[in-house]
């Protein structure tokens, strides 16, 4: 599919006026993207397990217009009050997308939106709030196009949720999700996400996530900021072919199920992504103490007990602790024990792989 493909038809419905709400899980990067082109597309592919507890709820009203003038018109509600501050991100969302949602100046929107994750836990809400954002509208374009296919109205949300941000186009719908063009996967694409179709061994299924909350602060650098970064960056091109390649070992470890094979790909992204932030120029530095002793203690405790707890990162100071289902007894007992007094407030969020977005009646 092209970019053309998403620009509609005339519709052939009139709606006057509804609502609709879509909840939309966070994602957590397994290849990381980092380093995007024009218009969101990324540098590299990425894949990601789909989360299940951290997520958004967004209800979007709608009402018809008089008479559409040249702006947006739209309130936005979070957490039950008005947030001025998030305006600007949902304005230059409507823009960018406006060319596929040409009904958008039609309408009077109110956005109401609230997340399942503690309010400013340092988790990025960008994931799981624009693909939220982006069903609810293509439920409203189902409306005016009842002819709409299932498969289109999935691509097309996904391909919307990455104008707002690239990582939200992971959050719609499967387990593992692929964004990216790569040579041996089934359908991938840079204009949105695919559900992994490999095979993949039951020692993933129900993949845990406890993400430990080392620092809820703002972080100092924005994700965009830092894949911009990225445009003259000297190991760029190594970077973005290593990506390729780890997405091909991932491929055979899903298969065969080899979780040392699985640790050692997803440690080395997370101090990749790390590494490139320091490494960019101007360099910047977002662990904090607590993320390497939480680090240095994954590694301790694998040797003394043979299990296969692992760490990943986001662009932030949390740390994602993932291992599989089968050890979560020993593993979550250990968390508990050792490592959530590194967290801010001892605080730490359960989580597993989760299957997608839902509609909410
Ligand atoms: C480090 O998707 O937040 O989490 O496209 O600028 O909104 P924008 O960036 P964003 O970047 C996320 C980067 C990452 C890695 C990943 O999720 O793949």
């Amino acid at each position: 599919m092209t970019e053309k493909d998403f620009i509609p038809q005339p519709y052939s419905a009139v709606v006057e006026e509804g609502e609709v709400t879509w909840q939309s899980p966070s994602n957590i990067a397994l290849v990381k993207y980092w380093g995007k082109l024009e218009n969101q597309l990324p540098a590299n592919p990425s894949i990601s397990f789909t989360l299940n507890n951290c997520r958004t709820t967004t209800t979007l009203k709608f009402q018809k217009r008089e008479k559409s003038d040249s702006g947006f018109d739209f309130e936005l509600l979070f957490e039950g009050e008005k947030k001025d501050s998030f305006r600007p991100k949902i304005q230059e969302f409507l823009k960018r997308v406006e060319p596929f949602l040409p009904f958008l100046k039609d309408y009077k929107f109110r956005i109401e939106t609230s997340n399942s994750f503690p309010h400013s836990s340092g988790i990025a809400s960008s994931a799981s709030g624009m693909s939220a954002l982006s069903l609810c509208l293509m439920s409203l374009e189902k409306q005016l196009d009842p002819e709409m296919k299932e498969d289109y109205f999935i691509r097309k949300s996904s391909f919307l949720a990455r104008l707002g941000s690239g990582s939200a186009c992971r959050s719609i719908e499967g387990d593992l999700v692929v964004w990216g063009m790569h040579n041996s996967i089934y359908q991938s694409s840079d204009l949105y996400g695919v559900p992994y179709r490999g095979e993949v061994h039951d020692n993933f299924k129900n993949y845990r996530d406890t993400i430990l909350l080392v620092d809820k602060g703002e972080k100092q650098v924005s994700s965009t900021l830092g894949h911009g970064l990225m445009n003259d960056h000297p190991y760029a091109e190594t970077r973005f072919r290593q990506a390729h390649d780890n997405l091909d070992k991932l491929k055979k470890i899903f298969r065969s199920g080899d979780l040392e094979g699985f640790i050692k790909i997803v440690e080395s992204e997370a101090l990749t992504l790390h590494a490139m932030m320091m490494t960019s120029q101007p360099y910047f530095l977002l662990m904090k103490p607590n993320t390497l002793a939480i680090i240095n203690k994954v590694f301790e405790f694998r040797q003394e007990t043979g299990l296969h707890l692992c760490f990943t990162l986001d662009a932030g100071a949390n740390v994602h602790l993932l291992y599989p289902d089968s050890e979560k007894e020993e593993t979550l007992m250990f968390i508990k024990t050792d490592l959530s007094k590194y967290c801010q407030g001892e605080q730490y969020i359960e989580d597993h792989v989760g299957n997608g977005a839902k509609k909410l009646a």
